[in-house]
């Protein structure tokens, strides 16, 4: 078994990406980002320290989390009936000092070719999570790699649980993964549909399936279903399709043994990702039995935190993540 020790990595600099996104500032519990031209203050419990920007910087926020719902004073223009422009202020004024932005309606982000929808959602979310860039990055190199080789007749199977609006799962389906897309919200099963429409990816084979993370992984096991590359991405806590609840604490150790009985003999990898402080970063986690019945399928495990990195070079933690490969 090869232990990567990898340090923090930057997932998006201040000079990559800049026009779609961009990290600010953090401290004091919140995060200022920019967002294919929005401006959005946001909490970020993992936001310590200071802010570094000017309070003005902070004020020119066209999006705002207050009380956990969004506030924007984001201007929309539009064209009436008649064809003459007009102009109107989307939601609440937050701050009336702060000047209004003109913007296109559609709001997204892209990574290489996939284009996914963004919007104010609950908790604070809009629908992705910039720090799973390099995962997605990663995910796709594994599919070249695995398709180079051409053992395979038929294209190499994924599963993505937690999918969410389905980043990781356009990543692994435009890599020539045949994905399972696995939530228990339909709204976000409808949104990672509409996100592989816009990014031109809705002829790949993909399954959308809206159900309980663990009822589903229980039938696959029974239906001896096998998967080359397992994607997981839980909250620290959630809702199954019919309302069961999930905690992580709780819940993960059996979910991720009945994963382990869905991997295919030959296994390309395994990825655990979240936000959740429950599993500390040090390298206690990975001997946890749970851990080493994953590692018992894999050469390989890669273990670290995301950061993302801020305009004066500060690291804001993201989280945990865990690769396990072959
Ligand atoms: C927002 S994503 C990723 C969360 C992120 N890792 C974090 O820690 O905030 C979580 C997704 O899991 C889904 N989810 C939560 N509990 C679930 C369950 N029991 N079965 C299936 N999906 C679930 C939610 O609908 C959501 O789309």
């Amino acid at each position: 078994m090869l232990l990567v020790v990898s340090s923090p990595f930057i997932l998006l600099t201040p000079n990559s990406q800049q026009a779609q996104y961009q990290l600010i500032d953090f401290g004091r519990g919140r995060k200022l980002e920019r967002f294919d031209g929005r401006l959005l203050d946001r909490p970020c419990p993992a936001a310590d320290g200071i802010p570094q920007a000017t309070p003005k910087s902070w004020y020119k926020a066209t999006h705002r989390v207050v009380d956990k719902r969004w506030e924007t004073n984001e201007v929309e223009f539009s064209s009436d009936a008649e064809g003459a422009a007009t102009q109107k202020v989307i939601g609440e004024i937050v701050d009336t000092a702060s000047p209004k932005l003109a913007v296109s309606r559609t709001w997204c982000f892209r990574w290489n070719d996939l284009s996914l929808s963004l919007k104010t959602s609950p908790f604070g979310h809009v629908g992705v999570f910039p720090e799973q860039v390099e995962n997605w990055e990663w995910l796709s190199k594994l599919g070249k790699k695995r398709i180079r080789k051409g053992s395979e007749d038929a294209p190499p199977t994924a599963l993505n649980l937690f999918a969410y609006t389905g980043g990781s799962t356009l990543a692994l389906a435009s890599a020539g993964f045949a994905v399972t897309h696995v939530d228990a919200s339909k709204p976000s099963v409808q949104w990672a549909r509409s996100n592989a429409e816009s990014s031109l990816l809705s002829h790949l084979p993909i399954r959308w399936i809206i159900d309980d993370v663990r009822d589903f992984v229980q039938r696959e096991a029974r239906r001896k279903n096998r998967y080359d590359v397992i994607v997981l991405d839980p909250p620290a806590f959630g809702h199954g399709a019919s309302g069961k609840r999930w905690e992580l604490d709780r819940d993960l150790g059996s979910l991720i043994s009945d994963c382990c009985s869905l991997l295919a003999d030959r296994p390309i990898a395994m990825l655990l990702t979240g936000h959740s402080p429950v599993l500390s970063m040090d390298y206690g986690p990975l001997e946890k039995p749970i851990f080493k019945s994953v590692s018992s399928h894999f050469a390989s495990v890669d273990s670290k935190r995301a950061s993302l990195i801020d305009l004066k070079g500060r690291e804001l933690d993201c989280g945990y993540i865990f690769r396990w490969f072959n």
